[in-house]
């Protein structure tokens, strides 16, 4: 029997990590021998941005809560170091899988690694290059004490190859994220908002902001907004706002009427206003990658990007943090003229194993080398980008006894 921490902060989090409890569960009930705790760091801890979640992705309760709450970066990543380290000096875990590059995913690979606990990070390899960013330093720290990579696309592999990991580490499984949102489709309902906000299919924007760049300096998130309402020709604008976002709005003095700014919805809702949206204008990284999957044109206001795919034959285009960039490009959306996704739609991409299911066969066959995905991972299966023979066998050290 081994065990796996499973590591779950923030709300991107939770639609990754899903799928992963899933496919354990499921092996379990084959009588594979993997066993794991869930340990939610509490970074995120509004029922907003965490409970609800749980909830409507089926994610069982954590078995331990480390309750860290709000801080600065470092406060935050202190006190998940310390937290999950007491965890493990109690009882230690096989392994300490982390998934993409919040706070949490760095704190815990750090307090894990430094006990001898190896790390598997969901999500490794991806770079925007920008260094102002928080999440680049955690991506980059955590891939550098990484012992097994799950990725989500080949310039991720490109990247770690690059940084000197070998193949061997390296186990190219597509997207968790998309996992979760293929399986909750059928399940996405309309929020609230729809009928007050007297909401139609194709005739209204939805926008989410939460990055420092574009939210903590009040000139730039003034002009953006204004460039918001202006671009959008008098459409509604849906804006679940984020309680980074919200605290500053709030000193705000916004005249944009037809921006309506709602609570953080629940991941159900969300996805439905997004699916049914004429656009999209974020500065999220996860959304691009749901836009491109659900073929929703997607604005960002960003300078770069980790998930380069989602421009190359994604909805996404790059608007910057320049707020004067936007009504240009909106006008081109206004006028039919925004790319199509180059790649399954959703429905009917062929995604049905990701890493999760990969990886608890891989367990299940325990000292087996585990065999190459059957099919092919929506994002991952672009195009000219993923080749079956790209999908390398991977040895799982930690699999075996
Ligand atoms: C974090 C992640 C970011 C992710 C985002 C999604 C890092 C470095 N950043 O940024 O990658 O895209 O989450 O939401 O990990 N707050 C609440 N309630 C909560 C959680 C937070 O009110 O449940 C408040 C905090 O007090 C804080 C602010 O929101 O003032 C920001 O939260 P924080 O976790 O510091 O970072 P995010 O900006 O959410």
């Amino acid at each position: 029997m081994k065990r796996i921490d499973l590591i779950a902060g923030a709300r991107p989090n939770f639609m990754k990590i899903a799928p992963i409890i899933d496919a354990l569960k499921a092996a379990e009930k084959r009588g594979g021998a993997l066993r794991y705790r869930l340990i939610h760091t509490g970074q995120h801890y509004d029922r907003a941005m965490s409970g609800s979640f749980f909830e409507e992705l089926g994610i069982p309760d954590p078995d331990i809560n480390l309750e860290v709450g709000s801080g600065t970066q470092a406060e935050q990543t202190a006190a998940i170091m310390v937290a999950y380290e007491k965890v493990l000096l109690k009882e230690k875990s096989d392994l300490c899988l982390v998934v993409g590059d919040v706070t949490s995913t760095m704190a815990c690979s750090i307090a894990a690694r430094k006990l001898g606990v190896p790390v598997a990070h969901v999500e490794g390899g991806i770079r925007s290059g920008d260094w102002t960013m928080p999440e680049e330093i955690n991506r980059v720290v955590t891939d550098s004490i990484t012992n097994w990579f799950f990725t989500t696309s080949e310039t991720a592999n490109d990247s770690l190859r690059r940084a000197g990991v070998t193949d061997d580490r390296i186990c190219f499984v597509g997207n968790t994220m998309i996992d979760t949102l293929l399986k909750q489709l059928p399940r996405l309902r309309q929020p609230t908002c729809w009928e007050s906000l007297a909401l139609e299919t194709g005739k209204y924007f939805v926008v989410t902001l939460h990055r420092p760049a574009n939210v903590d300096g009040e000139h730039q998130l003034l002009q953006l907004l204004d460039a918001i309402a202006e671009g959008t020709c008098g459409l509604p604008v849906v804006f679940p706002v984020h309680p980074r976002t919200a605290k500053n709005l709030r000193d705000l003095d916004s005249k944009t009427p037809q921006l309506n700014y709602i609570d953080p919805l629940g991941y159900l809702e969300f996805n439905y206003l997004v699916r049914h949206a004429k656009g999209v204008i974020t500065d999220s990284g996860g959304i691009t990658e749901e836009t491109t999957v659900l073929g929703v044109p997607c604005l960002t206001l960003r300078d770069n990007t980790e998930r380069p795919e989602t421009i190359t034959i994604g909805t996404n285009k790059l608007i910057g943090t320049d707020p004067s960039k936007l009504p240009p490009a909106l006008v081109r959306l206004m006028a039919g003229q925004w790319k199509k996704a180059r790649f399954p739609p959703s429905g009917t991409a062929r995604r049905q194993r990701g890493s999760s299911s990969i990886w608890s066969e891989s367990w299940k066959d325990n000292e087996q080398e585990p065999s190459t995905p059957k099919t092919e991972s929506a994002i991952g299966n672009m195009p000219g980008r993923m080749k079956r023979e790209n999908l390398r066998p991977c040895h799982y050290d930690f699999c075996e006894s």
